[in-house]
């Protein structure tokens, strides 16, 4: 299986992401790791406890890094996750413990005791790892690739084109781009390719065990939230998506291309520019997920939360 640690901020989407690496044999789950964004840390970092929880995940360590971008305030969106980062079913109290480590000292302990290099998937704003590759360059032949959700190839979501979490912290976004690591986005482009529609929420309901159930009650708030926020009431689940790329690069498509992190613009902060028809000729530093394959990404969720409590 392939050794991951995921950095989040859960967050309805993300819960999905670390189901699916909890969910899915190719994966070898070794560390959690949060950082505020949807919510503020304390709220994140519960949520990804939550999360483990509810699916029977035992023996992952969850540690809580950064409370707030680089260098700017952290807003977290309410108004799609609501007031806890996670709205819709009643939180049990997690039994998963919170590790003593900050997230970082974590990072570093898996990177340092793993066999072979280990694969970074952040589905939140970029601040640890940032942090990360600054302070502990010598990681870097540690970490065989990061796959990250966020930016977008067009329109943004929470500007006219900024996506939320490369929103969230640009300058943070801007560095781990700008460290050379492989480096894969996922962006608004092919997140709303996965859609949560009718039939996607009943076939996950058909699971019929708890983790599906509480699924339920979060896709059904998360599309609510959609629908009153942006008129989509097929809300698109984009975190996961990063998983399912670690699990099988055949779930979508990529195009190798030169990637800017806009930290400055006066309309455009927080923009990803993606250079797909090589406009600039400079060197190509990102794979740009393009298409999805919408039924086995799907398929590959459902069979993640049928293997969990
Ligand atoms: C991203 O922002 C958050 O709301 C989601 O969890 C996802 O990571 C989408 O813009
Ligand atoms: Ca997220």
């Amino acid at each position: 299986p392939v050794p991951v640690i995921i950095d989040c901020d859960p967050g309805h989407d993300d819960v999905f992401a670390l189901w699916l690496a909890a969910g899915n044999p190719a994966i070898d789950l070794l560390g959690v790791t949060t950082v505020g964004g949807n919510g503020r840390l304390e709220h994140t970092t519960n949520n990804a406890r939550v999360a483990l929880t509810v699916a029977g995940v035992d023996g992952v360590p969850v540690a809580a890094g950064a409370d707030k971008p680089l260098r700017r305030e952290l807003t977290p969106a309410t108004w799609i996750h609501g007031d806890n980062a996670l709205g819709g079913p009643v939180l049990p109290a997690p039994t998963v413990p919170l590790d003593g480590r900050s997230a970082l000292e974590l990072i570093a302990d898996l990177l340092e005791g793993a066999a072979e290099p280990v694969t970074l998937i952040p589905t939140g704003p970029l601040t640890n790892i940032a942090m990360l590759l600054e302070q502990r360059p010598d990681f870097r032949e540690k970490i065989t690739e990061i796959i990250w959700m966020g930016g977008s190839t067009g329109r943004g979501n929470v500007g006219a084109y900024a996506e939320f979490n490369a929103w969230a912290d640009p300058e943070a976004a801007d560095l781990v781009v700008k460290a050379g690591l492989p480096f894969t986005m996922v962006g608004l482009n092919i997140s709303h390719q996965a859609l949560i529609t009718e039939e996607v929420i009943r076939s996950i309901g058909a699971i019929g065990n708890e983790t599906s159930a509480f699924g339920v009650e979060l896709l059904r708030f998360f599309c609510a939230a959609y629908d009153a926020a942006e008129g989509m009431p097929e809300g698109p689940l984009h975190d996961p998506i990063t998983v399912a790329i670690a699990i099988d690069r055949s779930v979508a498509t990529v195009q190798r291309s030169h990637l800017d992190v806009e930290t400055k613009g006066e309309f455009t902060s927080g923009a990803t520019a993606v250079d797909l028809h090589d406009m600039l000729g400079k060197e190509p530093n990102a794979d740009i997920a393009i298409t999805l394959d919408v039924p086995k990404f799907w398929l590959l969720i459902r069979e993640a939360v049928a293997n969990l409590k």
